[in-house]
């Protein structure tokens, strides 16, 4: 059975989206471009702050890690290197009738009866068409439906089609057979989808006035290959050695097939990439005397001079994963998958996926929500490098004076374990290349002697997040609609978005109880500006307090004050004191004004 293609709570979301100025559809007077969306003023606020966290978790408090901002678009050249100019594709198939594309391993199975025609003819024009068209009809289907379109198909860009009337039309060979879950029929149309075919996902451009081949270019695919392309840069100018990575943010544009599930899979989005470049085992077995193993889950601990690429990669899975719990997704949101050999790329030697359970996800056969990727955390050899040193010609290694020490004091069988171990490895890497037997194994050679003399291309760990995919998850985890009984009794439905306080967009709002009262006024507008500086806040004088603290508890402000009489001392105990309402709890305490930043900051951090 197809899942559902609508999903109940997906709904709600995106309608609530809208309605509070999360997410736009892009364009939308002009009726919308598929695959593209906006941010509104509240979702603006919490992509900011998602991307803030992840930049200073990931390079401000590291001393290991810098940041990169590179241009969109980029030297053909890269796409080349990269491989996504010659293998960045999905399968596509088309509906003959509608020229509707879907990707091929994303056809929802059918079930029904396909009514399969030979050709067609024109009574009166005398034409004839003699090419294949099927199209599934579900159970209780009108026959005369296939019949219809069959003749819409033959007749397409004749006289008949023209003038309206296809009753002339007469259809060649029908057969009727039974079919039970095929994934051949378009899932709007019915029609039998083309065979299928590879269509590149980058978007492509021209550089300068003039719109000729050398002159194309591509918005780039994913921000990845700009830290590569930049690593010697990095490297000579920010002090870094190996163990470091290079951080990047940035807009990544794919032209996919087939956009869905909202802003899951869109064709303009971000990503948050590290690329951290390590030493090859070999190095660190010369240089540590041994690699360490760790288990293949759980967190290994602060790095260790011995750890290899088993160790460093499941290191910044667990990273990753404390940073998704520490922005509000607990674990049991997520899933894993660690990717079998087969869906491996040739030069990665793991790839672990973090996966969060959208109400859109696939169930496993107990009925569970399995997840969709946020993250892969890809353990990818030294082939990135590797290959922009053969395509730009420029040397990509590093030089490392600790191994050269290290590699003159080994012994002559270590020595020549390690080298044999180096050498396989590269020699696989230049024979995937293409390069011939012979010139491959006098390059791995060559490396080996490089490495000798403490000279080797890192290899490396990437933990690349999708930022919109990433927002979707948080948005879909804080939507909550409960039951509140109100002061007079009254049951209503309060919708409240649980942002964690260091992503919501909105951290406070400022109320001052009435708003005809000028000492009420400008005492709230003191605390809203006392507070500005340090943190979003919402000020908000208008209609019942209630109705104040519910269209917070909708755009997830985790925080309320309220400005009363007793704040300005109509109870001399209370003066200069204000209500403090948790959008969680719905629980309201007292606060001196004097302990409300510090106290407020204490939570939003
Ligand atoms: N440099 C590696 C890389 O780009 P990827 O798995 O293709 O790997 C990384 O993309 C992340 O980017 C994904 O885990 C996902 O979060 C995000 N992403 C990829 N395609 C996307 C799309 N069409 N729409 C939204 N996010 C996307």
């Amino acid at each position: 059975m197809a899942e559902p293609k609508t999903n109940e709570l997906m709904e709600k979301i995106v309608s609530l989206c809208k309605r509070k100025g999360l997410v736009f559809q892009s364009s939308e007077i002009y009726g919308g471009i598929n695959g593209f969306w906006d941010y509104g003023p509240l979702g603006a606020e919490l992509k900011r702050n998602v991307k803030e966290l992840w930049w200073n978790t990931m390079t401000r408090f590291r001393d290991d890690v810098v940041g990169l901002e590179a241009t969109i678009i980029m030297h053909p050249q890269i796409w080349r290197a990269s491989g996504h100019v010659e293998t960045f594709a999905d399968l596509m198939r088309e509906c003959p009738m509608t020229r509707k594309r879907v990707r091929a391993d994303q056809v929802d199975p059918q079930s029904g009866s396909v009514y399969r025609f030979t050709g067609g003819t024109s009574g009166t024009s005398g034409w004839e068409v003699t090419k294949p068209f099927a199209i599934l009809l579900e159970k209780g289907a009108h026959p005369e439906s296939a019949r219809k379109k069959a003749r819409e198909y033959y007749a397409q860009g004749t006289a008949e089609a023209k003038a309206g009337d296809l009753s002339s039309i007469q259809l060649l060979g029908e057969t009727i057979t039974p079919v039970e879950n095929s994934i051949d029929f378009h899932p709007e149309s019915g029609v039998e989808l083309s065979e299928a075919r590879p269509f590149n996902l980058m978007f492509k451009t021209y550089v300068g006035p003039v719109e000729s081949e050398e002159n194309v270019a591509y918005l780039r695919p994913e921000t990845a290959q700009a830290i590569f392309a930049q690593f010697k840069n990095v490297l000579e100018t920010s002090r870094q050695t190996p163990p470091f990575g290079i951080g990047q943010i940035g807009k990544a544009f794919r032209n996919e097939v087939t956009p869905r599930n909202f802003t899951f899979r869109s064709r303009e989005f971000e990503q948050m990439e590290l690329e951290f470049f390590i030493k090859p085992d070999e190095v660190v077995e010369a240089i540590a005397g041994g690699v360490v193993t760790v288990p293949e889950t759980g967190h290994p601990g602060e790095p260790q001079p011995n750890w290899g690429w088993q160790a460093w990669h499941q290191y910044w899975v667990e990273e990753r994963v404390k940073f998704y719990e520490g922005i509000g997704l607990p674990r049991e949101t997520l899933g894993f998958h660690r990717q079998t050999p087969e869906e491996l790329a040739h030069y990665a030697r793991a790839c672990v996926d973090i996966l969060y359970k959208f109400p859109f996800s696939k169930k496993n056969e107990k009925g569970e929500l399995i997840g969709e990727e946020l993250e892969g955390i890809a353990a990818r050899s030294d082939f990135d490098l590797s290959q922009h040193e053969r395509f730009s010609g420029k040397p990509m290694g590093y030089f490392d004076d600790e191994l050269r020490t290290a590699w003159g004091k080994l012994e002559d069988s270590r020595k020549q374990e390690l080298s044999n171990r180096y050498y396989q490895a590269r020699l696989k890497y230049l024979t995937k290349t293409g390069l011939a037997t012979e010139k491959a194994e006098k390059k791995a050679r060559e490396d080996v002697e490089g490495l000798a003399k403490g000279q080797y291309i890192p290899h490396v760990i990437e933990p690349s997040a999708g930022v919109d995919r990433l927002i979707l998850a948080l948005i879909a985890n804080a939507f909550c609609e409960e039951e509140v009984t109100d002061e007079k009794g009254k049951v209503e439905t309060r919708v409240v978005m649980r942002f964690h306080p260091r992503i919501a967009p909105v951290k406070v709002g400022v109320f001052p109880l009435l708003k005809n009262k000028p000492e009420l006024v400008s005492k709230a507008r003191e605390i809203r500006d006392l507070l500005r500086p340090h943190m979003n806040v919402f000020y908000d004088e208008a209609g019942a307090i209630g109705r104040r603290y519910r269209r917070q508890d909708e755009a997830g402000t985790p925080f309320g004050v309220t400005i009363d009489f007793d704040t300005l001392g109509e109870k001399p105990e209370m003066l200069d004191t204000v209500t403090l309402r948790e959008r969680d709890s719905m629980q309201q305490t007292r606060v001196k004004i004097s302990e409300l930043l510090p106290l407020l900051l204490s939570k939003i951090r």
